[in-house]
């Protein structure tokens, strides 16, 4: 067994690993557990969903709503600016998380404020997903097809909204039963109208604490101590973290943006690191060989 013969697309020029024999270690004691003992933990937007499409950025799940006639064009320059205020602070790798962090929790809820001032109707959500530009990555229907048909599940956790990255893969036909979502949901009324969002706020930098809560989905898992974690951001890294008994963990991140300047610190905590790939081919090639099929 040989995993750089089996698994052909490691090697090439978008793939890094600061680790090569890690990775191999990790991979052959996954294939060795088999699918029954595997788990796969995954960030949605810009992970599960492409970055970018000829050569334009394609829309977050808080960008499709942004960006819907849901909202007024007095609210879409205000949420554009806070875009252009803070996404800057979240890929700036020469600040520290202490530092972003009060940042971000300032964006996401300066965000939701707006969005909630919009009353967004509940109705219309799936005709707004219909219409924007969000896509899933080249080659998410094998992905979610393949773990649905060996009954691994898959949790998605996302700082982005529920209700949106929902319909997202409802309508990409991919919504299996196997799949469970951690995120920002909507709360309505009874009119069906947007009046708050429920529960914490998950933002990225607390997908940590968002694990710990949800200890509970992770017992019922206990028997699957092996995961698979897909991130584009150094905050999913913790996604995890609520798992009992782990057994081996590899981490892929995606490197979407600033990949000269975040290149290092990346190799210095995913495992495999994926520069400017908008496809889920080497997920699914790793998940072949784990499950052996
Ligand atoms: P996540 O992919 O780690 O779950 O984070 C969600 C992404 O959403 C993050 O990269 C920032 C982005 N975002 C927007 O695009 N617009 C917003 O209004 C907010 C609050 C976040
Ligand atoms: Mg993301």
């Amino acid at each position: 067994m040989n995993v750089w013969r089996d698994i052909p697309v490691l090697s090439n020029s978008s793939v890094s690993m600061r680790d090569p024999k890690r990775v191999e270690q990790i991979l052959t004691s996954m294939r060795n557990a088999g699918a029954s003992t595997l788990q796969v933990i995954s960030d949605f937007d810009m992970t599960l969903t492409r970055f970018a499409c000829n050569g334009k950025r394609c829309p977050t799940s808080h960008n499709i709503l942004d960006n819907s006639k849901l909202i007024s064009e007095d609210c879409k320059a205000k949420l554009k600016n806070l875009l252009d205020t803070y996404y800057p602070i979240e890929i700036d790798s020469t600040r520290s998380v202490e530092e972003k962090l009060p940042l971000m929790v300032e964006w996401w809820t300066k965000a939701h404020e707006l969005l909630v001032q919009q009353k967004i109707i509940k109705d219309r959500l799936a005709l707004v997903v219909r219409e924007s530009e969000a896509k899933l990555r080249d080659g998410y229907q094998q992905f979610f097809d393949h773990l649905h048909q060996l009954s691994v599940p898959l949790l998605i956790f996302s700082a982005g909204i529920g209700d949106v990255l929902e319909e997202v893969i409802r309508q990409a036909g991919v919504f299996h039963p196997n799949v469970k979502v951690f995120s920002n949901y909507m709360d309505f009324d009874e009119s069906g109208v947007l009046r708050a969002f429920k529960g914490e706020l998950i933002h990225i930098y607390n997908k940590r604490e968002g694990a710990l809560l949800n200890t509970e989905h992770f017992k019922e898992l206990q028997s699957r101590g092996n995961v698979l974690l897909l991130g584009d951001s150094l905050g999913d890294l913790n996604m995890a973290d609520g798992v009992m008994d782990l057994q081996n963990i590899l981490k892929i991140g995606y490197l979407n943006d600033k990949v000269d300047e975040r290149r290092q610190s990346y190799l210095n905590s995913y495992d495999i690191i994926l520069e400017k790939d908008e496809t889920m081919d080497v997920p699914n090639a790793i998940l072949q060989y784990i499950t052996g099929q």
